[in-house]
């Protein structure tokens, strides 16, 4: 076929094709680290109106696409615009983080409603609208959400938190009521993916940035069961749509988590060993990671040698490049410019 076009490289990893070089896009890859970021951010009164005004949100999607040409641009929103769908109060305070409304109680548990979610969420499905139709034919578009547990400690401890404890005593204390929360969690969480997808995302990652603090029966059925269904839903949905999961911190449970999730593709944080990834993950998933973000901070033959080492060692098996976490405010741009120049000549063969 002289005509047909090339796949999209990450669609092509997704789907269990090789690849020259690992296709590449980093988690917060949009953000403060980029100076035209933040003065687009300075232009919005605060970070969820930011979110909710398509003309930015489309801007700060494409900016890092735009500087580094990644294999995807991701969505720019957050995970907790989904309890604010839900009529719980979120807030973001510059310096401090997220504040939420804190949910203690069955009294205080908010009700799934679809068409009113769907209402509150339509400028992140207009952003993705806009952005697939901007992106050329070789970058995918990721939609994402928050994984239950991890919205749940936002929505339990009112934000942030070091240690979990709230959420922890309710979860372990009265199962049933923690579990209604979660249930609630789970339907908006599909229903936002689904639409997410139906407005243009190719790919979706569910983001379970607190996973890694549970015991191992928690972690089942606190972190597995409930993206379980996640995935189960969407499919039903839109079968053909690669969902990426991301438990961080999941240590020794990463072994069988795509298996018993049905996720496509498994995000590896910084702690993972790759060689035991490969030998253990990669035979059953593709897996995505897992430079540390601080490497990117760093820069130099530091960083270069950690991402050779990440590449060897995952180039038996699916693969996409990627940070084990967030890009931090602090990053120099130039350091990321420096790793997409190492990765595109893994290609063709120069180090
Ligand atoms: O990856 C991207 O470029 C897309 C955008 C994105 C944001 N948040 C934008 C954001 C994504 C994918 C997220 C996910 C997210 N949000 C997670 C999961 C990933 C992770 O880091 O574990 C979590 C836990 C959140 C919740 C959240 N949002 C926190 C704790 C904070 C405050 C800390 C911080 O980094 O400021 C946010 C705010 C936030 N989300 C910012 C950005 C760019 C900074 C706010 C600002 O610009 O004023």
């Amino acid at each position: 076929m002289t005509t047909s076009q090339q796949a999209k490289p990450l669609l092509s990893v997704l789907s269990g094709k090789k690849t020259t070089r690992p296709p590449f896009w980093l988690m917060r890859q949009a953000g403060r680290y980029l100076p035209e970021y933040r003065e687009l951010r300075g232009t919005a009164k605060n970070f969820l109106d930011f979110c909710y005004r398509p003309e930015l949100a489309v801007e700060a999607t494409l900016q890092p696409i735009k500087r580094y040409g990644m294999d995807a641009a991701i969505v720019f929103s957050d995970i907790l615009v989904v309890p604010d769908a839900l009529g719980v109060g979120v807030t973001f305070e510059t310096g401090r983080g997220p504040i939420v409304e804190p949910v203690r109680g069955p009294d205080q548990i908010p009700k799934f409603d679809g068409e009113r979610t769907e209402a509150h969420l339509a400028p992140v499905y207009e952003t993705l609208s806009q952005v697939r139709a901007a992106l050329d034919d070789q970058t995918a578009l990721i939609g994402f959400a928050g994984a239950p547990w991890t919205i749940a400690t936002y929505m339990v401890e009112g934000g942030s938190s070091r240690d979990f404890a709230a959420t922890k005593r309710w979860a372990y204390a009265d199962p049933d009521q923690f579990g209604a929360l979660i249930d609630v969690l789970v339907h908006s969480i599909s229903h936002h993916l689904i639409c997410q997808a139906r407005a243009g995302a190719e790919v979706v990652q569910i983001f379970d940035s607190w996973a890694g603090v549970l015991p191992a029966p928690m972690f089942q059925r606190w972190c597995v069961e409930p993206v379980a269904a996640i995935v189960r839903a969407v499919k039903a949905a839109h079968l053909d749509l690669p969902i990426i999961g991301f438990p961080r911190g999941a240590g020794a449970a990463y072994q069988g988590y795509a298996a018993a999730t049905g996720v496509d593709a498994v995000g590896l944080d910084t702690t993972v060993p790759t060689q035991w990834a490969a030998s253990h993950i990669q035979t059953d998933t593709v897996v995505q990671g897992n430079l540390d973000p601080i490497m990117l901070v760093a820069g130099g033959d530091a960083m270069n040698r950690e991402i050779d080492r990440i590449v060897a060692d995952l180039s038996g098996g699916g693969h996409i490049f990627n940070l084990g976490h967030g890009v931090v405010p602090e990053t120099p741009p130039a350091h990321v410019e420096a790793l997409t120049q190492r990765l595109r000549d893994v290609a063709t063969g120069i180090s």
